[in-house]
């Protein structure tokens, strides 16, 4: 790459200053392959994340190895992890089983998935919305009892697969109800990636939520990822889940395609001067490594400009 493809930095007022990157390669990015991504490659790449500078980065998920077989490994995986100091992994935990395995290796930060659609939280969690957050209860009042920090995530923000449209409303008050369980942030999540930017807005301007405690996970199906990560940006939000080289998907949704590409996000953030820490060189090389070991090339449009260029 040279000096000449990286952006030209010019602010834009109203944006806050730096942005955590929630990077979810890792977990949100490989639950969906069908080969099985080898545990020491999971490992490098993480490795190779926390290289390029990401800080906050999604290992993998502690729910039933048969609901998502290509995390099965995450015993094995978090050990390899050890070595890597300053960097969160944060991981999935759905009930007090998913739970215990996480702590008894140690884990810090979980994450409990809700829905704001009935159908997707059977889909996914062979539970209705009442009954998942009644599930979700005992595991976040355990997780803070054990000093670690907790995030919900809310998927189905924008459109639901099976529903269509879900109405701000009903989002807003599963959101409450979510993040009155007691978590420390609440990652509001466009699963299917039907969102547009003035949902966004109104979306985020019906939540009664402290907004430095509001996360946006947004796929990219219709790419409109940008586009929105942006109008959240300008409502104050300051914490962005990506996936390095736009992997991803929901097993359990089926029009789920790959995240925001983290390359995607950090171009834009650089070009407007908002810090993230993230090496766009080392992050884009990370996604060719792996595109590499999958066999298919990245969808990022970032990373395909970068690795023509060299
Ligand atoms: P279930 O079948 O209702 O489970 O699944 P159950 O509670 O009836 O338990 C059945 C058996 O599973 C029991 O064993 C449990 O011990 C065992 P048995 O007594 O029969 O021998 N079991 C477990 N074993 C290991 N680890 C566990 C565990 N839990 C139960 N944690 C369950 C319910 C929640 C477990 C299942 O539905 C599940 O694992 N779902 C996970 C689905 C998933 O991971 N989806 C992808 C992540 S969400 C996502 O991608 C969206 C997001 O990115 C945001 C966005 O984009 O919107 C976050
Ligand atoms: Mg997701």
């Amino acid at each position: 790459m040279t000096a000449a493809a990286l952006p030209m930095s010019l602010p834009l007022a109203g944006l806050p200053r730096s942005v955590l990157i929630h990077e979810v390669g890792a977990r949100d990015g490989l639950q969906n392959e069908k080969a099985t991504v080898p545990t020491a490659v999971k490992a490098e790449f993480v490795h190779r994340l926390a290289g390029a500078g990401l800080r906050t980065i999604e290992a993998t998920s502690f729910v039933h190895p048969k609901w998502v077989p290509q995390l099965a490994d995450a015993e094995q995986l978090m050990p390899l992890l050890e070595d890597l100091r300053g960097v969160r992994f944060p991981v999935l935990v759905p009930n007090e089983r998913g739970l215990d395995r996480a702590l008894a290796l140690g884990v810090r930060e979980v994450a409990v998935f809700g829905s704001a659609t009935e159908s997707f939280a059977k889909a996914n969690l062979n539970r209705t919305v009442d009954e998942s957050l009644a599930m979700f209860e005992p595991v976040v009042a355990k997780a803070r009892a054990s000093g670690a920090t907790v995030r919900g995530y809310l998927s189905m923000c924008f459109g639901d697969p099976w529903e269509g449209p879900v109405p701000v409303a009903q989002v807003a008050g599963v959101a409450r109800r979510l993040f009155d369980l007691g978590c420390d942030e609440l990652s509001l999540g466009d699963t299917i990636g039907v969102a547009t930017p003035g949902h966004v807005v109104a979306l985020l301007e019906a939540l009664d939520i402290p907004v430095d405690q509001i996360a946006v996970h947004f796929h990219d199906t219709y790419g409109q990822a940008l586009s929105n990560t942006l109008a959240a940006l300008q409502q104050g939000v300051s914490i962005v889940d990506a996936s390095a080289g736009g992997l991803g998907g929901c097993p359990y949704a089926k029009s789920a395609t790959g995240n925001l590409a983290t390359e995607d996000l950090v171009w834009m953030l650089d070009g407007l001067g908002i810090e993230t820490g993230v090496d766009l060189n080392r992050l884009t090389a990370t996604s060719v490594w792996m595109a590499e070991q999958l066999g298919r090339p990245s969808p990022s449009r970032t990373v395909r400009a970068l690795s023509h260029e060299e």
